[in-house]
């Protein structure tokens, strides 16, 4: 089984790649999503690719608001790149595409995979519209997550009053091979079983983190409660640091 993962140096595709070794995972230098001509060559470079996880994608809120150009490039148009590949191919290859909580208005619901997304920033709207492209393939799986690498904390400072159900990225990277094992299609949310504020969550790799509240904060509006619930799958317990 050949596996393709995109974003393979990200937080998550460091962790998938422990979970497919022998995956082929080029490098955002090796392989620009945005760049039609580039995706649709390593498709026909790589003829035996059944299984792709997407996980590449511009992630940062500020710099998504702030360069929506770059945004709109990477995570929509690089969506439709690949999935654009695939339907060229005529190939049944498994698409899986890792989505994100932030797709909801995060007003306090736990969201389940038949919630009506709503987002609040330009980065959750470039996820949803990429989620739009996956749909145009006949099978397609959309796998929508929240989580931190399991290291260090990267701010100083952390949310007390968001939420959401967390999990470290080696969770999420293990739920991914499971409904991929399992051939799920369709929405499905990959989540930990314990609602956690930021704050709870940075404390667990890093106990000197200091707590802060969206008062402090200043910038793009941000999804306050990611908390998801699913109806289609079990739910994971959150790794030890
Ligand atoms: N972290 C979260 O809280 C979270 C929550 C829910 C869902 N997600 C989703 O999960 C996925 C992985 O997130 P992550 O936190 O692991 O992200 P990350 O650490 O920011 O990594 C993103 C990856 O995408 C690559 N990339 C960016 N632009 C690219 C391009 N134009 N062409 C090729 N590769 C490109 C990056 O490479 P370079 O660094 O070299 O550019 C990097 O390998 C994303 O789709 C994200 O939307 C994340």
């Amino acid at each position: 089984m050949t596996v393709f993962i995109t974003g393979g140096t990200g937080a998550l595709g460091t962790e998938l790649k422990k979970k497919y070794p022998n995956a082929l995972a080029p490098t955002h230098q090796e392989l620009d999503l945005g760049d039609r001509e580039d995706v649709f060559r390593f498709f026909k470079d790589h003829p035996d690719i059944d299984v792709i996880i997407h996980a590449g994608a511009l992630t940062g809120i500020r710099p998504c608001e702030e360069n929506q150009s770059l945004a709109w490039k990477t995570n929509v148009e690089g969506t439709r790149n690949l999935v654009d590949a695939v339907l060229e191919s005529k190939k049944k290859i498994q698409f899986i595409y890792v989505s994100t909580a932030c797709v909801f208005d995060g007003h306090g619901e736990m969201y389940k995979e038949s919630s009506i997304p709503y987002p609040e920033n330009f980065y959750a709207l470039t996820k949803l519209v990429g989620e739009s492209e996956v749909r145009k393939l006949p099978e397609f799986l959309i796998a929508r997550t929240n989580f931190v690498a399991k290291e260090k904390f990267p701010y100083p400072k952390a949310f007390t009053d968001r939420y959401g159900t967390y999990l470290f990225a080696d969770g999420v990277a293990q739920g991914i091979q499971d409904v991929q094992k399992e051939k799920l299609t369709g929405i499905v949310h990959i989540v930990g079983d314990k609602k956690m504020s930021i704050f709870e969550l940075a404390k667990k790799t890093t106990p000197d983190v200091q707590p802060m509240t969206i008062k402090d904060y200043s910038g793009p509006k941000l999804t306050m409660d990611m908390s998801l619930d699913t109806e289609r799958w079990k739910k994971y317990k959150i790794s030890d640091p």
